[in-house]
Parts: C-alpha cells; structure tokens; sequence
C-alpha cells in the first residue's frame, strides 16, 4: 500500500475547523477514513458527523490539547488503546498571537512553541520510524508563509512556522526513497478562526490579493503531497510574497513586516 491508497488512515490535528477541516472532507473525499484531533468536542463532532453523512468513511475523534506537558505519549496511548493505526498526519493544529512580543502574555508566546513547534515535532518524531519500516505514509506539515521570513509584531509565530519549514524540508531530504513523503504547506493569510485567536484582523482586510479559501488550501497542500511535493505555497500572489521577501535584505524587509503586522493587529 503506498501513501496513496484511499484505505490508509490520516491523522488530521486542528481538524475542528479552518483549514484542519477542510482536509477532513478533501481526504475523506478519496475514501481515507480519518483521526480527527483537537481541543473541542462538540466541534469535532460536527465535523465527524458531516464528513460520516458525505464520503461514508470511518472517522474517530481524539479530543485532546496538544500544547500540554506529555501531549504526545497521551495521543499516542490513546491511538493504541483504540488500535488506531495512522499512515499519514497532517500537522495541522496552530495558532498564532498578534503585537509586540514584550507585550504579549510569555506564557501564551511559549505555549504557542508548544503547539505549532514540539507538538508537531513530536508526533512527526513518533510515527516517522515505523513509516520508514512498513516503507509507506507521510506527513504535511502546515507551515505559513511567514516561515520564509523574520516576523516583528508577531515575532514567536513567524519563527515558529519558520521551523516548520526547516524540519520539513530536512525530513524530505531525509526520507528520499523511503517510500515516506514530507511536504510543507505555507498558506497565506485565509480567512478561519485563525484571525480571532490571534487578536488580528479578518484575512479578507489585510490584503485583495489573497482569494484562497481553507478548501482551496487544503486541496492544494494534498494534491502537493500527493504529488511527492517538498514545499507547496497555495496561491501565486503568495508565492511570489513569500519568494521575494526571503530573498530580500532583512534590513530592508524588517520595517515592512513590522508595519503590516503592526497594521494588521485589531484594535
Ligand atoms: N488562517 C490563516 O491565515 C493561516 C495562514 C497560514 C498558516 N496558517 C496555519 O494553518 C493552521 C490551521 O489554522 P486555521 O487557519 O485553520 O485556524 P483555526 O480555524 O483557528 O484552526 C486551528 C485548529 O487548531 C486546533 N487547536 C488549537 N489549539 C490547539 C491545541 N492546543 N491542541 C489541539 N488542537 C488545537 C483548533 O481546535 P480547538 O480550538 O478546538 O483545539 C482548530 O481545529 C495553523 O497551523 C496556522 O498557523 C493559517
């Protein structure tokens, strides 16, 4: 069974909106039945329900925070007690925090690291050897385009999903002819429950030049994937954004972030 096959099971963290549950409907869509991972029960229950009603597949939920001490062994226990198999994750979950870093609560900035850094890291760590063994499965990886530069105003996140990209690509190279794909997924700004957690602005403000929608994105990040791609960035204006500013001088590009994140903060 190779990473393509509709019967291998894909383990989606954030799966209780936004883009999480976009990639709910794009995998259950190709008959995949599902792991669907996130704080909200009622939440993933809508979703389970939904994707169940539409594409017929079998869909478990794990309720669970991922930004806590001991998050992985806890998935991990719970995946075996129900003898969950996983043959693809979409590191999904995320969140981000808006303004100065001196400003915003430190706990919130490290449980941010927590989240969309060694929780990610963790579950990619745990289920890359027997990937690697039984020479089949894969993993995405949602970074964001701000991986590709340093982000003043939003200092944490931006170096946070900067990691996501380094790792991933690293594990890409890595895994070459293994049988085990990695891709990164670096979405622009899109509309999602994304921007109210961050104390930001609705995507829809920020920019016109940002048409994609959490479906959009997520269709793109698994035709990448299947695809055996390294990096997918959804969208050409996004492209060519995240291409020209990590090939700028940081002194120039530094005062541009930080106005635009400074710009895009919600008062
Ligand atoms: N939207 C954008 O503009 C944008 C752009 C680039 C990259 N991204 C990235 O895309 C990913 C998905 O974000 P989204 O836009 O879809 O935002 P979203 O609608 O807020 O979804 C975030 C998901 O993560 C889950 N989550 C948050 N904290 C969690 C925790 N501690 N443990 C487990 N699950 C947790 C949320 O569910 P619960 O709250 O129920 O736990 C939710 O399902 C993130 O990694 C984000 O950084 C988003």
């Amino acid at each position: 069974m190779d990473t393509k096959s509709p019967f291998s099971t894909v383990l989606i963290t954030g799966a209780s909106s936004g883009i999480g549950e976009a990639f709910a409907h794009v995998a259950a869509g190709e008959g995949h039945p599902l792991i669907l991972v996130a704080r909200g029960e009622a939440e993933l229950h809508r979703v389970r329900g939904v994707v169940i009603a539409r594409y017929a597949v079998p869909v478990s939920i794990i309720v669970h925070d991922l930004s806590v001490p001991g998050a992985g062994d806890a998935l991990a226990n719970e995946l075996e007690a129900r003898k969950l198999d996983v043959d693809i994750i979409i590191n999904n979950a995320g969140f981000g925090l808006v303004g100065k870093a001196s400003e915003l609560s430190r706990q919130d900035q490290l449980k941010m690291i927590d989240l969309n850094v060694r929780s990610l890291a963790d579950i990619t760590l745990r289920f890359l050897p027997q990937m690697i063994a039984k020479g089949r499965g894969g993993v995405i990886n949602v970074a964001s385009t701000a991986a590709f530069m340093p982000g003043p105003n939003m200092a944490v996140y931006f170096a946070s999903k900067a990691f996501v990209l380094s790792f991933t690509d690293a594990l890409h190279e890595e895994t070459r002819g293994t049988g085990v794909t990695f891709t990164t997924l670096s979405p622009g700004p899109v509309e999602t429950g994304f921007q109210r957690r961050a104390g930001m602005k609705q995507a829809r403000a920020l920019s016109r030049l940002i048409p994609k929608t959490a479906m959009a994105v997520a269709q793109a990040g698994w035709a990448g994937f299947k695809e055996g791609e390294r990096l997918v960035v959804p969208g050409t204006m996004n492209k060519i954004t995240a291409y020209a500013l990590r090939g700028a001088p940081r002194r120039m590009i530094l005062p541009v972030i930080r106005r635009a994140m400074g710009a895009a903060k919600a008062k």
